[in-house]
């Protein structure tokens, strides 16, 4: 079996954090390097927070590498009020040692995309768009050469998070999103019409506890603190566990039901800024640029984490 070579994009965030372990506990893939943008919390905590994680998985040899700070063109939106304030909150936290490589970002994904054969990497957002947007306009030659990019973003049922009409990565930078969306590659997307159906519940948490693990220790620590959020807000059942379904998109297509739509990301409206204007009843003859999930087998979701998770 040859790993599937993935790049993942990330502003940690402890659903991004168990996102990039159930990656690193996952054979078929093969994680080319992390790249870290300001999303959540501010780059340099987003950046400490990816060799945090790398150094618990005992992955020390991955490449992490910061990117953009802020982005393209507006003011930094965080979120802290979900993450606390490190973005990791919830378990202690070790102080990484872990060197991050030298270089930006931008230039390693652009590098990457060059070197690499042409259709063999995809890329995995799970933040704001802005390092990948960044790449694609620095260096349009790459955009042929990526294989698919698979992301969390966006939603259309569940409307928004951050404001009433958006979803929290697109709206921080919607402008880059755009460029994205209209990039012409293949993309996934998850938005909170899915993610809001992979639930964190006592059972599930437990049972990432009961691993017995210094990873499944944390990644029980990490939901604990992460659900009082959206316990509180929305009265769910547990939280939400966003970016964690990309991978599992990679590792077990047929989890996800979905359907090939045009979406389009509104950059001017101040009201509905960063929605993603996606047409699901395909009432508009614009071309689909998309396969936007809808469903998710959260049992099958949560059974293949916890097995993951184990094998760090
Ligand atoms: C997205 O925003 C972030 O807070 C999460 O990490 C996820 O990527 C959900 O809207
Ligand atoms: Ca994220």
């Amino acid at each position: 079996m040859t790993a599937r070579k993935i790049i993942i994009d990330t502003d940690p965030g402890q659903d991004d954090a168990v996102a990039v372990l159930l990656a690193l506990g996952s054979p078929e893939l093969e994680v080319l390097g992390i790249t870290a943008v300001a999303g959540n919390v501010p780059l340099p905590l987003t950046t400490k927070n990816a060799l945090i994680v790398c150094e618990l998985a005992g992955r020390t040899d991955v490449k992490v590498f910061a990117g953009c700070e802020a982005p393209l063109s507006r003011k930094l939106v965080t979120a802290e009020h979900v993450h606390g304030k490190t973005g990791l909150d919830g378990p202690q936290l070790p102080t990484p040692k872990m060197a991050l490589q030298d270089g930006h970002a931008v230039d390693f994904i652009i590098e990457t995309l060059r070197a690499e054969p042409a259709g063999t990497v995809t890329l995995c957002p799970l933040g704001p768009l802005t390092n990948i947007a960044t790449a694609f306009s620095r260096a349009p030659d790459i955009i042929s050469r990526v294989q698919e990019i698979v992301l969390m973003g966006g939603a259309y049922f569940q409307v928004g998070n951050i404001t009433p009409a958006a979803e929290f990565n697109i709206y921080v930078d919607p402008e880059a999103a755009d460029i994205v969306f209209k990039s012409g590659i293949r993309i996934v997307v998850m938005p909170l019409d899915v993610t809001h159906k992979a639930l964190t519940t006592r059972p599930r948490v437990e049972a990432f506890r009961a691993l017995g693990t210094e990873p499944g220790r944390m990644v029980a620590e990490w939901t604990d603190f992460f659900e009082r959020f959206d316990k509180e807000k929305y009265g769910s059942e547990g939280a939400p566990l966003h970016d964690p379904c990309v991978i599992a998109y990679l590792l077990k297509p047929e989890l996800f039901e979905g359907r090939e739509v045009n979406v389009m990301v509104e950059t001017n409206s101040e009201l509905t800024l960063g929605m993603t204007v996606a047409d699901w009843w395909r009432v508009t003859d614009r071309a689909p640029n998309a396969l936007f999930m809808g469903d998710v087998n959260a049992d099958g979701f949560f059974a293949l984490l916890t097995d993951r998770i184990g094998r760090l």
